[in-house]
């Protein structure tokens, strides 16, 4: 079909005998090269329209063989004859041609002098050997007679071989033949070769899309885990703050109520003693007891709710503050510029962290100035507690944490439990800061 109208063409019907048939082969070849430049889809489609245009051109059974990405093997891909029952008799015959024809004589000389080679006469019956008797006879039927194996040859590389099998009743192949067939086998190994490129860059490129698919779907999942997270935390410190609310509801009916009673029978008795040495001696406890009653109090308004629903996170920091260091000493200064959301659980999370750094500045720092502050930061937000005290040192003080004495570590759980982190700056003699960094609101 391809061969009649390449002959057909006008421009070639002046030119009479060889270089009639030189036109016609250069025709062919830049047709064939045309078409390959066409049909780079996938690989298995591209091979069947080399076979095709090959057999076209040249009469013969075309076939050819790609070697395996291993070296080891070469895999029939495809074959081709304008009488498909002869394809398929070719077709059949060679399958059954070991798969690691690649280390037989004469297909391994093939690829490894990379120069076509023509089979013939005795030459042809022992490339066939290694078949079955019944695939020979069946070449033999169809009347193939001889062989001219090209190398697929690109980039320095053989990567397979294209076969032409003449039928009896055609010429043996000339000179012409061969190097007309190692033409088009060269070209069909560049056009094989970048149509493997291409699948590899589609393959590529899928990888790739799949590995974005499965980042979206980590990032679904770790919001899930997040979300999950948020919940549990929730509940938790509503548990933390319902506990606190008992215990100060313990402390103000209970233990306030018990000492308040206490100085007041404290105070009658004094009255009525006579004696100046014991009524100074119970002026020492009934002093004793209102301070006491006044600590208890302090703790009640640390147990007390954070107020941070009613009037912000900043707000109160702020009256927390006035509240301990009523004095105005040290001075104090809260600033805050968060514009991410925070929840109401991170808020509170917060407010307690910041309330246990203040009770320790209050308690060891001597200091003169106090800065809280709140800012978004990488991911989150972060609350800093800085003074300019006395200082201590950090790991000591958790390595050799004294009974009872808790702030620290609740600090620090209080932000790993809410997924932050704490970090602790001291040095004797240099101040203190804290910085609680807590994530943001995901999604
Ligand atoms: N801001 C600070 N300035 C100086 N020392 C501090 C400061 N914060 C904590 N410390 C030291 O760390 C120790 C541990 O603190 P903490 O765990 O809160 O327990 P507590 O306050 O009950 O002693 C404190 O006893 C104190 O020595
Ligand atoms: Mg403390």
């Amino acid at each position: 079909m391809l061969n009649e109208e390449v002959v057909e063409r006008p421009s070639l019907e002046i030119a009479k005998g060889p270089m009639r048939r030189d036109l016609v082969r250069s025709q062919a070849l830049s047709d064939l090269s045309a078409r390959l430049a066409e049909t780079i889809t996938d690989i298995s489609s591209l091979l069947q329209s080399v076979v095709q245009l090959v057999a076209s051109f040249l009469g013969d059974t075309a076939v050819i063989r790609l070697v395996a990405e291993d070296g080891e093997a070469m895999t029939l891909m495809a074959a081709y004859d304008t009488d498909e029952s002869v394809a398929a008799t070719v077709r059949a015959a060679l399958q059954t041609l070991p798969g690691d024809i690649t280390a037989l004589v004469p297909y391994s000389t093939v690829l490894t002098e990379a120069q076509p080679i023509q089979l013939a006469g005795e030459r042809f019956s022992d490339a066939l050997a290694p078949m079955p008797e019944a695939s020979r006879a069946a070449l033999d039927a169809v009347g193939l007679y001889t062989a001219l194996i090209c190398p697929l040859r690109v980039g320095g590389q053989v990567i397979g071989t294209l076969g032409l099998w003449r039928h009896r009743g055609s010429e043996p192949h000339s000179e012409r033949d061969r190097g007309f067939a190692q033409e088009l086998a060269d070209r069909a190994a560049l056009a094989i070769e970048n149509a493997r490129l291409v699948e590899r860059l589609q393959g590529e490129i899928e990888q790739r899309r799949q590995n974005e698919e499965n980042l979206r779907l980590t990032a679904a999942l770790l919001e899930q885990v997040d979300q999950k997270r948020r919940a549990l935390l929730e509940h938790l410190v509503s548990a933390q703050e319902e506990e606190r609310r008992r215990i100060a509801v313990d402390v103000h009916d209970d233990s306030i109520q018990a000492m308040a009673a206490i100085g007041v029978r404290l105070q009658i008795m004094r009255r009525r003693v006579e004696t100046p040495q014991l009524a100074e001696q119970l002026a020492t406890i009934e002093d004793a007891v209102t301070d006491t009653i006044s600590r208890l109090r302090a703790l009640l308004f640390r147990l007390e709710a954070a107020p941070v629903e009613q009037v912000g996170l900043g707000r109160a920091i702020t009256r927390y503050i006035a509240e301990v260091f009523p004095g105005g000493e040290p001075q104090t200064r809260v600033t805050s510029t968060i514009t991410k959301e925070l929840d109401g659980a991170m808020q509170i999370v917060l407010y307690r962290v910041a309330q246990e750094a203040l009770s320790n500045v209050l308690k060891h720092a001597q200091a003169t100035h106090v800065t809280v502050s709140l800012t978004d930061a990488v991911g989150g937000v972060q609350l800093t507690v800085v003074d300019d005290g006395v200082g201590f040192n950090p790991s000591e003080a958790i390595r050799h944490a004294l009974p009872g004495h808790l702030g620290m570590r609740s600090m620090h759980e209080r932000a790993v439990v809410a997924g932050g982190s704490l970090e602790v700056e001291s040095k004797p003699g240099a101040g203190t800061t804290i910085r609680c960094w807590l994530p943001e609101v995901r999604g």
